[in-house]
């Protein structure tokens, strides 16, 4: 038998009732195999939390974390706690402490789900940058309390982390039968960063003359998106700028609530972390509408990364089968179902 230790924070909002139906669906995974326990650790870290305790987190929540063989996280943030406290003392510690510094955002339309697009092949992935750039929290207040007052954040860009990310991505390509990466850029405007970040793509590109490099303005780079999203295969953008790309991206299959995003600590030192790329959505918190598939979906990625290869295939043709059949679905991809009709659907789904 195999053990596998999974420590859930489910967080905030929706992230509690989808972190539900994944925790649902591997248990039924594990009951089909046979061959597979999943040992859960429920950690109740959440805005809720912070209220209560002052922290988002224990002082020793990472080392309690550490101890499993992979995170499954919901979202977090809550009207009560700024946005800011959730995300600097939960979520970013995690991804900076544990070196998840790759951040795998798949986009792609299943079978039978609606794009809003005209052009609707997409098929891509963006590999954000997870540890620096945008969201390195450094800055400072100036003159605070006077009309001088100034604000400066910062953006840190270093050559060992832009480089990592760029091969990640070239390597991801040239792994997975892709010809092409696109590099996220704005360097016209950011005369330190994206100069930088161009430079280690050309660098690192000179290792790949098998994939076609090209980088485009962010700016441009949302108008090809939604024009031209049939021609974009791997997409490597720093933190920010993947972070924005990829609600686009999931936006471009119908919801926000339908994509996955895998944070990687590629060399194993730490765990990795799964979770829908969506937030709390606290309006439709407890309703049960939620859309359960961005976390089925970072349940898939996170079984992909624990080498269950066979619960992973047959969790994903689950989701495609009861997406092609389109009987039940939740209200954001036009449907009345609930979050845990959802669910049940696909976990029938399986054979
Ligand atoms: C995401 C989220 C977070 C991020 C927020 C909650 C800080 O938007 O995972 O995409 O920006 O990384
Ligand atoms: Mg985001």
């Amino acid at each position: 038998m195999k053990n596998v230790k999974i420590n859930l924070v489910p967080g905030d909002g929706i992230g509690i009732d989808v972190v539900r139906e994944g925790v649902k669906t591997l248990e039924h995974l594990a009951q089909l195999d046979g061959g597979i326990q999943f040992e859960f650790n429920h950690l109740p870290w959440s805005c809720e939390y912070y209220l209560k305790h002052g922290v988002m987190m224990p002082e020793d929540g990472m080392k309690i974390l550490a101890d499993c063989d992979a995170i499954l996280l919901g979202a977090v943030g809550f009207p009560g706690v700024p946005d800011s406290v959730s995300a600097q003392e939960l979520l970013f510690p995690i991804r900076r402490g544990f070196d998840q510094y790759v951040n795998m955002r798949p986009i792609k339309r299943l079978p039978g789900l609606v794009s809003p697009l005209v052009n609707d092949t997409i098929d891509f992935i963006v590999v954000r940058e997870n540890s620096e750039g945008e969201y390195c929290s450094r800055g400072r207040i100036e003159n605070d309390g006077t009309p001088e007052k100034t604000v400066v954040q910062e953006a840190v860009f270093t050559q060992k982390g832009c480089e990592r990310i760029m091969r990640y991505a070239y390597e991801y390509a040239r792994k997975n039968g892709k010809h092409k990466v696109l590099s996220a850029t704005k360097s016209n405007a950011l005369k330190y960063s994206m100069v930088f970040w161009d430079q280690v793509q050309e660098q690192v590109a000179k290792e790949y003359p098998d994939i076609e490099s090209r980088k485009m303005h962010i700016d441009a780079l949302t108008g090809y998106f939604i024009m031209h999203p049939d021609q974009i295969e791997v997409v490597v953008a720093s933190n920010l700028f993947g972070d924005i790309l990829t609600d686009l991206g999931s936006a471009m299959l119908g919801s926000i609530g339908i994509s996955p995003s895998g944070n990687i600590n590629p060399e194993g030192k730490y765990p990795s972390m799964f979770e829908p790329i969506h937030g709390s959505a606290p309006d439709i918190a407890g309703k049960g509408i939620a859309n359960p598939l961005g976390t089925l979906w970072a349940v898939h990625m996170m079984l992909e990364q624990l080498n269950l290869k066979e619960s992973a295939d047959l969790l994903m043709n689950a989701i495609c089968t009861v997406l092609k059949e389109g009987n039940v679905r939740t209200p954001d991809i036009g449907g009345t179902s609930t979050t845990s009709e959802m669910t049940d659907a696909i976990i029938n789904a399986m054979k």
